[in-house]
């Protein structure tokens, strides 16, 4: 998805920009571009089509410099990905970046070109540009034009902005998008996530909705809408006089002070090491990633529940059921938990995509808990999935909720924020788009969520102790599964030259299954599809012919011998299954099946453990096809728009 970076400095923040570039490289995107102000009045702009590399040529063949500038990586929404719908965009003496989507852009357009404005460009993001010119030449400041055109634009959005006669001057807005500033010693940045800064500054402000920064190097001051913040807001009226060089306040808002919060993190997660590609790494790094997700949550028998938060005992004391919210990976992670939820804890449980859930009427009972599922925290229809479940109902000004509470990766990010409660994963950042570490921490996490619930509804305490046993001993068995790796690389021959391909799983490995064929799909373009292995005959079969790779999930979980029978099915008909399965199954290779063991593990952590042979099969299959592994076609890392 869309990613920005700006910054403003004491000397060439050239370097600075195309590094952030680089770093937002995860996201996904098409093009990439950059604009500095490289004198007063001399705005200097590079767009290429294509990876950030190709700007970076193009760049050292016409150099810029200068102490103010806006950057962008382009995923395509409004307009082909060209070198005319790159960002920045310029009107007059303004550059704009953008990441989001501006719903009333047709109406603005039409507007604007009737003012006399031309458009080069197809995207939503030119209408910005131009806005704000018009407005500077009624407002006269570029603070209050921001402002003023931020207040005639409909959607979501996150916004870099410089102006060739103002070079020491940046301005940042945010409303529906991410965007974070970096406070450093030698000037201020912003950034769609605080990774595209980090080789500048450790120390970040996250903006809320509508907020507006205006950085200087030296200075950096938010300016929140008036009645969303007045409760911490310091209006300049009050007598704090603008600094020299700062814009005049815009009449709707006040000075708010936002908390420096410091980033943590260890500059080897975000280097790929040894590994050729960060899914490996990252497929490799979910032993510590899951320890690390369990540590200081386990007690010698239970799960600790006021380690999972102030408010845990509280909401899951009065939680009588359970909505689940998510999107693509993690929407896969909460179709699991609603069979541990319902198991274990015996909690009725609802899991819907967060594209669904926001356009419809949910019914929810008294005392329904919502929780959301994301790695980023950020993504766009899960955030407003969340938002508008927790708005008052409108004829009754009532919330059947009892509250939210976000399972997240990202400390910081909106949806963690807003969350009545937020239970980190700490998988450490995930830089391949094909989501790895993420999904096993989910699903550690909605782990001790069951049991949590579980001992908050008295369930018995025997099998809550075995779990917890088996949940500290987990690191060690996923370790043990990443000698799969070496094991799938020779699998890929199954794969290489097929389009098509089945994945079979039942019970919780119905959604492993799932996952495995999204992994598949996404990374290495071979159309995957899933399902409940009961299923089979009541339609997918007919896809069986010779040769079609069929993957089964089949862990010791009571329903392998069904499984078992539904694997016959497919051979009989000629298709090639891999099953990937527990010794004790009894499951043996022989012609139109090859068995590729999975260490031993208890059947309420193996689509945990079942994960990773997907994992490294997806990745190995995508490696000799030759894809662009870390960052697939088409897709984003964190999707911020709809
Ligand atoms: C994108 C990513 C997926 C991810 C999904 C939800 O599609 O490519 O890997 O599962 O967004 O993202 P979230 O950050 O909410 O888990």
């Amino acid at each position: 998805m869309c990613g920005i970076v700006a910054a403003v400095g004491t000397q060439d923040i050239l370097p600075v920009l195309v590094e952030g570039l680089r770093r937002l490289e995860y996201r996904g995107y098409d093009s990439a571009g950059v604009a500095l102000v490289e004198a007063p009045g001399v705005l200097g702009r590079t767009r290429e089509v294509g990876k950030v590399a190709a700007l970076e040529a193009a760049l050292a063949s016409r150099p810029l410099s200068g102490r103010s500038g806006i950057a962008h990586t382009r995923w395509a929404t409004h307009g082909a990905p060209s070198q005319d719908n790159a960002h920045p965009h310029v009107s007059g003496k303004i550059a704009v970046v953008h990441n989001g989507i501006i719903e009333n852009h047709g109406v603005l357009r039409e507007r604007l070109e009737s003012a006399g404005y031309r458009f080069d460009s197809q995207t939503d993001t030119e209408v910005i540009a131009h806005l704000i010119d018009k407005e500077l030449m009624a407002a006269n400041d570029l603070t209050e034009a921001v402002a003023r055109a931020a207040d005639q634009l409909d959607g979501a959005y996150a916004m870099g902005v410089i102006h060739a006669d103002d070079p020491e001057r940046m301005i940042g807005m945010r409303q529906g998008s991410p965007l974070v500033v970096g406070i450093g010693e030698q000037g201020h940045y912003l950034g769609s996530d605080p990774l595209a800064l980090l080789s500048v500054t450790d120390r970040f402000i996250y903006l809320e909705d509508g907020d507006l920064v205006v950085a200087t190097h030296g200075h950096c001051r938010v300016h929140g809408l008036a009645s969303a913040s007045v409760r911490e807001g310091v209006p300049v009226t009050g007598g704090d006089a603008p600094e020299a060089g700062e814009a005049r306040q815009d009449s709707d808002r006040v000075r708010v002070e936002r908390p420096v919060v410091r980033y943590e993190h260890d500059d080897q997660a975000i280097d790929k090491g040894e590994f050729p590609h960060y899914m490996l790494k990252e497929i490799h790094e979910q032993p510590l990633a899951v320890a690390n997700t369990l540590e200081g949550r386990l007690g010698e028998d239970e799960v600790l529940v006021d380690a999972l938060g102030d408010a845990a005992q509280a909401l899951l004391g009065a939680t009588r059921q359970i909505h689940l919210v998510a999107c693509g990976t993690s929407y896969h992670a909460a179709l699991v938990a609603r069979y541990w939820l319902e198991e274990l804890a015996g909690v009725p449980c609802q899991v819907e995509v967060a594209s669904e859930y926001r356009y419809r009427r949910v019914v929810a009972p008294e005392g329904t808990l919502f929780v959301t599922l994301s790695q980023s925290g950020e993504t766009a229809d899960t955030l407003a999935a969340m938002r508008h479940a927790l708005s008052a109902d409108a004829a009754t000004g009532e919330s059947p909720y009892l509250g939210s509470l976000a399972i997240c990766n990202v400390p910081g990010s909106s949806l963690a924020r807003e969350a009545t409660l937020t239970l980190l994963t700490h998988a450490g950042p995930e830089i391949g788009v094909a989501s790895t570490k993420a999904f096993t921490t989910q699903l550690t996490a909605l782990m001790l969520l069951t049991l949590a619930q579980r001992q908050v509804r008295g369930g018995e305490a025997g099998l809550t102790a075995r779990l917890v046993r088996r949940l500290r001993y987990l690191p060690t068995v996923l370790g043990d599964a990443l000698a799969l790796d070496g094991v799938t690389a020779d699998l890929v021959d199954r794969f290489r030259d097929r389009e098509h391909s089945l994945f079979l799983g039942r019970g919780a490995h119905f959604p492993i299954a799932l996952e495995g064929a999204l992994k598949l799909k996404e990374i290495s373009y071979i159309h995957a599809e899933a399902f409940a292995a009961g299923e089979l005959k009541h339609g997918p079969l007919a896809l069986i012919a010779e040769g079609m790779p069929v993957v089964a999930v089949a862990p010791m979980d009571g329903l392998v011998g069904k499984l078992a029978s539904n694997l016959q099915e497919v051979r009989a008909r000629g298709g090639r299954v891999l099953a990937f399965a527990d010794p004790d199954t009894g499951l043996a290779s022989a012609e139109g099946l090859e068995v590729v063991w999975v260490p031993a593990v208890c059947r309420f952590l193996a689509p945990i453990v079942y994960s990773l042979p997907l994992q490294f099969l997806s990745y190995h299959v995508a490696v000799a096809r030759g894809t662009d592994v870390d960052k697939p076609r088409n897709l984003a890392k964190s999707v911020t728009v709809e």
